[in-house]
């Protein structure tokens, strides 16, 4: 079996998790490289809603799941998310010892951020992300592995802990909420909890490819959030983006078989920055009520926008998808005509693909081409089940991105989908 990379291709909350879940089946191993419980990925089986952040969502179907070292990891919210599944054994789950640990100070410091940025924030998720990836660069961080020695962990908080709460006060008039006695006795005994989890994810995961062990590859977020290609500063602190699997996991570049970019059939975002087809008014509101837009991780409201074959040109470039997963089809039901912006009007001319600077992106106005609405519900399971126009709205896709859909999903769960 191939192993396969699933990417978000627009903002986030593509359906990434669903399509883990139904790749899963066949996999050997399920590894998460990017991210942290920024991510919210929703898995639906037999009306059984699961909602994953750090887990990678290949739990549902019982495989061996792995944490890589490109993650920040919060094990306060590990901890509840295992057991909320109320599984009655521990999770197939491993953890790399060099995976970066979000503290208390990092949510602390996120939040604080934001607040000072008064209308120029990003509108984070506030999970201390950005923070904690900081302390990665600025080599500062504490990791898995110092989670689990305890003279480590005291050695470091008391070292971090002065530190951050030097700046919350003096840069930001605020402070840790917890004082660092309390910080020590929880993360001890976390650390106690999950050592049995420690294990060098970058070695398990090169020798499943050595062996040609089928591995599914789990993004978080999308690709426009990527640190450096997506809408900067708008964006998360990680790479979302394909060719990050090889430094979040630590293996040696390879070719991977099948790179998959997940694309809702229309777009949305969570938070603030530019976005060229977003819709303001009523059809906006409609889709969001239909698609039950509300984030997974903090229920905002996202944002609503016709499909950018714009954004997502520039989204194969970036990762190379062999194919893509078109979401959430069912989603624009009802609606008498549906637009899809295939080109910017940029400085006077068009752009087939996004600019690379930020402010030019904000000046640009979609080119639209209209195509008929249509009426469907969730229970196709080939292309000729869904009406024509359905279809010919995903043939458009197909034909303008030079890429095949071969996953359609008309429904959240696992049943509701079209696999060609
Ligand atoms: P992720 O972050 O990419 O995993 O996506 P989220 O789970 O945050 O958001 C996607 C939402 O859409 C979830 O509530 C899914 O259950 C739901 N979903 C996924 N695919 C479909 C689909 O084809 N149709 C509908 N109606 N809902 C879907
Ligand atoms: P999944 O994996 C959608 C967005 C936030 C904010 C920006 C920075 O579910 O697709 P951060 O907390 O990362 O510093 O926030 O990134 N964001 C997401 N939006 N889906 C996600 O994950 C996201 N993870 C982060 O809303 O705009
Ligand atoms: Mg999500």
């Amino acid at each position: 079996m191939v192993s396969t990379i699933v990417i978000g291709a627009q903002w986030g909350d593509e359906g990434k998790g669903k399509v883990v879940d139904l790749l899963a089946k066949d996999a050997d191993l399920v590894a998460r490289f990017n991210g942290g419980n920024n991510a919210g990925h929703t898995v639906v089986v037999d009306g059984k809603k699961y909602k994953f952040h750090l887990m990678p969502s290949g739990a549902v179907q019982g495989k061996r799941c792995l944490i890589g070292a490109g993650i920040a990891l919060d094990p306060k919210v590990l901890k509840e998310e295992i057991e909320q599944l109320n599984w009655d054994k521990d999770p197939n789950l491993a953890i790399d010892p060099r995976t970066q640990i979000i503290m208390p100070w990092h949510n602390a410091l996120d939040n604080a951020k934001e607040a000072s940025k008064g209308d120029g924030k990003i509108g984070t998720t506030g999970r201390g992300i950005g923070p904690c990836y900081a302390d990665r660069a600025s080599r500062t961080g504490l990791r898995f592995c110092d989670l689990v020695d305890s003279k480590r962990l005291k050695e470091k908080i008391d070292r971090e802990f002065e530190a951050k709460e030097k700046i919350l006060k003096n840069v930001y008039n605020s402070e840790i909420p917890v004082s660092k006695e309390e910080i020590f006795a929880e993360y001890d005994a976390l650390g106690k909890e999950f050592v049995k989890y420690y294990a060098d994810v970058s070695k398990e995961v090169s020798t499943a490819l050595e062996a040609g062990k089928n591995v599914l590859f789990e993004g978080a977020q999308g690709t426009f959030l990527d640190n450096d290609f997506g809408t900067y500063p708008y964006v998360t602190s990680s790479h979302p983006t394909a060719g990050a699997i090889f430094t979040g996991l630590g293996i040696g570049i390879r070719p991977i078989e099948r790179i998959i970019g997940i694309v809702k059939a229309y777009t949305t975002r969570v938070g603030e920055g530019p976005f060229v087809t977003e819709l303001k008014g009523k059809i906006g509101d409609s889709i969001r009520e239909k698609g039950q837009e509300f984030g997974t991780t903090t229920g905002r409201p996202r944002r609503i926008g016709w499909l950018d074959l714009v954004l997502l040109r520039t989204s194969i470039r970036l990762n190379g998808f062999t194919e893509i997963a078109l979401t959430k089809l069912d989603v624009l039901t009802g609606l008498e005509k549906i637009m899809v912006c295939t080109e910017y009007e940029c400085e006077g001319k068009t752009c087939k693909e996004l600019p690379a600077d930020l402010d030019k992106l904000a000046e640009c106005k979609p080119i639209y081409k209209e195509m008929p609405g249509f009426e469907m519900d969730s229970t196709a399971t080939s292309m000729e089940q869904i009406p024509k126009e359905a279809q010919e709205y995903v043939a458009f896709i197909e034909k303008e991105l030079g890429i095949k859909a071969k996953i359609v999903s008309v429904g959240p769960g696992r049943k509701e989908t079209i696999v060609r």
